[in-house]
């Protein structure tokens, strides 16, 4: 079943192009979204004054991303929040909510009560799910199906960059139904999605082996920081969990602007630290932020491992290693950076001798509470 590869996480890793792909299918006509599963739905969105993404683990960092996309092309206030937590406070939903799950199996259990609960509430409910027919989708008022073929290893992968997709079709979907995004725009966004798949596979294609050899350079570290920044922030979430979860190394994520209010006493000589930097295209100030968090660490003796855009000769100076992603629209940069981290985690864990499939203490999906 696993066709050759060497585990189905390096299989999984190697289908995130189709992933996306699979999951924009018949979802994208003449320049603009439309989602079949929510036709004659659209009262979901149009009295709802927030939305309340709920998730575990990796689909809640996929939910964080999302929440950027949400808010700027849809309008609408959005919370992420971790499912045991949302169901176990008082809440402030209702009928003008909208909850929407993430789940790539379908049965978290978390996640499930958290659903059940927000309807109990009066909140409306919207699952994204990669298992067609699974309970939490049963659950809801409506499903958009992530269409990235299942998921076998623990480390959830091509699910996530699926997860992403869905929701950026999603806050497309919506922003035409309150009209809060200009036609033309929707049309741009939707040409940005569609190059998704072949910019992956050129991440691939061009770093894998590069990513792959650092990480058995690196088989022996015993810490890893990753720091991100705006949509790179929840990256820099997830790039950290996968590395714990299959490399079984202490690893965290921060806000890349949050370093000088405590993490950046955790830097010293040594310590590898991932740092995907937006690209200067969109946001000089943003990269220019960037640049200057990789210059505070690297003089501190940090080793430097940057995810900057083909191009970018800003961060050369400072970065002891470079891995590239193509050029892309502002919102659609995670979707490639997080290649490289899926890679590294898996590497890791395979230089050190791990089963990357099946790590120690974790099931592929958390059915008790
Ligand atoms: O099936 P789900 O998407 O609901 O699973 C949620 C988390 O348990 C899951 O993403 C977990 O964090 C992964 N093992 C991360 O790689």
């Amino acid at each position: 079943e696993k066709g050759g590869w060497s585990s189905f996480m390096a299989k999984e890793v190697s289908e995130e192009p189709e992933a996306v792909a699979n999951t924009i299918r018949g979802r994208i006509h003449e320049g603009t979204v439309v989602i079949p599963e929510l036709d004659g739905l659209d009262d979901l969105f149009s009295g709802i004054s927030r939305i309340v993404v709920i998730a575990c683990g990796t689909a809640a960092y996929a939910g964080q991303v999302g929440k950027y996309a949400l808010e700027k092309w849809a309008r609408v206030p959005v919370d992420v929040e971790l499912a045991h937590e949302f169901r176990y406070r008082d809440p402030v939903i209702g009928p003008g909510t909208l909850v929407v799950s993430i789940s790539q199996s379908g049965e978290t259990m978390d996640t499930l009560m958290a659903v059940k609960f927000a309807r109990e509430q009066g909140a409306k409910t919207l699952s994204i799910c990669n298992t067609q027919g699974a309970t939490i989708p049963r659950e809801s008022d409506a499903v958009v199906y992530t269409h990235a073929g299942p998921e076998v290893a623990v480390a959830s992968t091509k699910a996530f960059v699926a997860q992403i997709t869905a929701l950026y079709l999603l806050a497309l979907h919506v922003g035409r139904i309150r009209d809060t995004i200009a036609a033309v725009d929707i049309a741009e966004h939707v040409r940005e999605l569609e190059a998704i798949p072949a910019k992956i596979q050129r991440v691939l294609t061009l770093e894998q082996a590069h990513i792959e050899q650092l990480a058995h350079w690196m088989a022996d570290t015993r810490s890893v920081l990753f720091l991100g920044r705006n949509v790179g922030y929840p990256i820099a979430l997830e790039g950290a969990l996968k590395l714990k979860e299959i490399s079984y190394i202490h690893a965290e994520g921060f806000a890349a602007g949050e370093l000088k209010h405590g993490p950046i006493a955790l830097v010293e000589p040594g310590q590898p630290v991932f740092v995907l930097v937006p690209s200067p295209r969109h946001s000089a100030l943003l990269h220019s932020k960037v640049v200057s968090n990789i210059q505070e660490i690297q003089a501190r003796g940090a080793r430097v491992i940057v995810i900057a855009e083909e191009g970018d000769a800003a961060v050369l100076p400072f970065a002891d290693e470079v891995l590239h992603i193509p050029l892309a629209g502002a919102m659609f940069e995670p979707l490639l950076a997080v290649v490289p981290l899926h890679i590294f985690a898996m590497g890791l864990a395979t230089a050190r001798g791990l089963d990357v499939d099946q790590p120690r203490n974790l099931a592929k999906s958390v059915t008790v509470e």
